[in-house]
């Protein structure tokens, strides 16, 4: 439905849209308790309002609840996260080795999301010499979400330490549908306007 006056955004509200960006953070430290009922909904409505190549929304959200599905991509991360570990050395391997890189356990939402490269949805329009743009339309939707996330009070944590093999099978999820992130979403158990890798240190060095 389109309205014919568009809202005109004030200085409170940039100033508090510069505060929300410069607040929304990876969250890896999630309290255990579930999220109230309809609120992921509203979120990913609110994602789904973000741009895609040609319209084609591509993006799946496939939100895991069983716990064996769970648990099969906690497995991928363990074996991901070990396999990375032991391309560090020395002092970088003792931080890798201490860092949080996700909230798979705790966080009472997981989400699996997913570009179908089968949609029709938008006859191909402006990815015939670009077709990663099909990618790129469901990375800028998981942005808003995370935004929207945000501005609830909901944490959002970015997992890629998995084989996207390992989850498509586990989840049953048709072949032309390619994983881009698996999110973890709850309330944040510690907050900060700093990433946490920055206060960990690992910028640190070469
Ligand atoms: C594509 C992508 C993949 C990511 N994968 C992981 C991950 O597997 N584990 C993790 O702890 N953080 C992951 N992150 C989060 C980044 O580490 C984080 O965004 C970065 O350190 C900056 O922190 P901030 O998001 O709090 O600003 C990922 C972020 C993006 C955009």
């Amino acid at each position: 439905m389109s309205r014919n006056s568009p809202p005109r955004f004030d200085d409170a509200f940039a100033a508090q849209f510069a505060e929300l960006l410069s607040w929304r953070r990876d969250v890896r430290r999630f309290r255990r308790d579930a999220l109230p009922e309809g609120l992921v909904e509203r979120l990913l409505a609110q994602a789904e309002l973000s741009p895609s190549v040609g319209h084609s929304q591509p993006w799946r959200w496939v939100r895991v609840s069983d716990e064996a599905q769970r648990e099969a991509a906690r497995a991928s991360f363990r074996r991901c996260n070990a396999d990375a570990l032991d391309d560090y050395e020395g002092e970088r391997a003792r931080l890798y080795a201490s860092l949080k890189l996700e909230g798979m356990r705790e966080a009472p939402e997981q989400i699996a999301v997913f570009c179908d490269h089968a949609t029709a949805r938008g006859h191909g329009l402006g990815r015939r010499t670009m077709p990663e743009t099909l990618d790129y339309s469901v990375v800028a939707a998981i942005t808003q979400f995370w935004l929207a996330a945000r501005v609830a009070g909901v944490g959002v944590g970015w997992v890629s330490i998995l084989e996207p093999e390992a989850v498509c099978e586990a989840l049953g999820t048709p072949p032309e549908w390619k994983l881009i992130a698996w999110l973890c979403v709850g309330w944040p158990e510690e907050e900060s306007d700093v990433p946490e890798l920055v206060r960990a240190g690992w910028e640190k060095g070469r």
